[in-house]
């Protein structure tokens, strides 16, 4: 037998057993939290993308920039062809950003977006994600054609008559681009339409269920009745503050029809941001009004397709998505209600 049969025989053997480890791409993906309903959702998908030439590893930071710094040493001693990482901490990217250069492994950063001046450290670092300034717009879009369109005629949302939209925000993380842009923007986008915002009050609830509902307890001891919008930065803090006002009866069927719906007296719009499963069936039940899908789906495409990409070395302008600057793959947000 000559030579490259032999080889070729030895590798059929190899792979058969699994080990032909030279072949299998180690790659590994570094979550800033896997229990944030966004992102749980938004993992799996990548995972159920992965090839099977790729060796797909998952690690959870439970919120801890300490914690994801460790895990990001040991893969690097063990081994790593590709990283993918949802950041705790946006702005660390910097040092890690410098390390991964370091041990020229690259990198594909996605949901928490690093600045662009350290991308720029490294020629094999990318981000996939969303424009979060369209998101707010769009927020704000669905809010003005519920209220009738006009801002000088408000129709019956505005309640107290006054021309002014009485409007909590429930924000996100604080230093998250998504929670900054998507509240400074869709404040913005009423502004420049020429819409009053009264707005009562924003509390911080870092994307988090649990948190809204606390905190949605206080804000309807405080303003109650007042309340005509409840605008989120995700839909998780929404669902939150949704169950803490359905247990104090804003929610009433007022015309039993047997529904919710925006027809009932007392209603109050809650809009949310991500389109994840539990907030279209919210929104089928008429509690949630609205949201604006971060299309996770898409994004894992093309978290997949870039992955591919790096790991063979194929030109990026092949991409079935464009990449901007070299380094961005930004994939569109999209308003999403249901008519009633
Ligand atoms: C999502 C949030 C999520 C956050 C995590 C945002 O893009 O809208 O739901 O909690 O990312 O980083
Ligand atoms: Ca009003």
């Amino acid at each position: 037998m000559n030579k490259i049969n032999h080889f070729i025989l030895c590798c059929l053997f190899l792979l058969s057993l699994g080990s032909c480890r030279s072949e299998t791409k180690q790659v590994d993906m570094l979550l800033y939290n896997q229990d944030d309903l966004f992102i749980n959702s938004f993992y799996r998908q990548i995972v159920a993308m992965a090839e099977d030439s790729v060796n797909l590893t998952v690690h959870d930071a439970r919120n801890s920039q300490i914690l994801q710094n460790e895990t990001l040493e040991l893969r690097l001693r063990e081994g790593s062809d590709l990283m993918l990482i949802n950041p705790v901490d946006r702005l660390g990217a910097y040092s890690v950003i410098k390390r991964l250069r370091s041990e020229n492994i690259p990198v594909i950063y996605f949901n928490r977006q690093p600045l662009h001046k350290d991308l720029l450290l490294w020629e094999q670092s990318w981000y996939v994600g969303a424009r979060a300034e369209q998101s707010g717009q769009m927020q704000a879009d669905l809010v003005m054609d519920l209220f009738g369109g006009d801002p000088e005629n408000l129709n019956e949302y505005d309640r107290n008559g006054d021309g002014k939209i009485q409007t909590v925000i429930l924000k996100g993380e604080q230093g998250h681009q998504d929670a900054e842009i998507r509240t400074s923007e869709v404040v913005g986008s009423f502004r420049r339409n020429g819409f009053k915002l009264d707005i009562l009050v924003t509390e911080v609830a870092n994307w988090d269920r649990n948190e809204a509902y606390e905190k949605m307890g206080e804000i309807l001891k405080n303003f109650g009745d007042d309340i005509e919008l409840i605008l989120s930065n995700n839909d998780a803090m929404a669902l939150g503050a949704i169950s803490r006002m359905r247990q104090s009866g804003v929610f009433t069927d007022s015309n039993g029809n047997g529904r919710i719906d925006r027809m009932d007296e007392g209603w109050i719009p809650v809009l949310g941001i991500d389109g994840i499963e539990q907030a279209v069936e919210q929104i089928q039940a008429g509690y949630l009004y609205g949201t604006v899908e971060n299309d996770s789906a898409s994004m894992a495409r093309a978290i997949a397709a870039l992955s591919q990409a790096v790991l063979e070395e194929t030109p990026l302008s092949d991409l079935p998505f464009p990449v901007e600057d070299d380094k961005y793959i930004w994939i569109d947000y999209q308003p999403f209600i249901m008519e009633n």
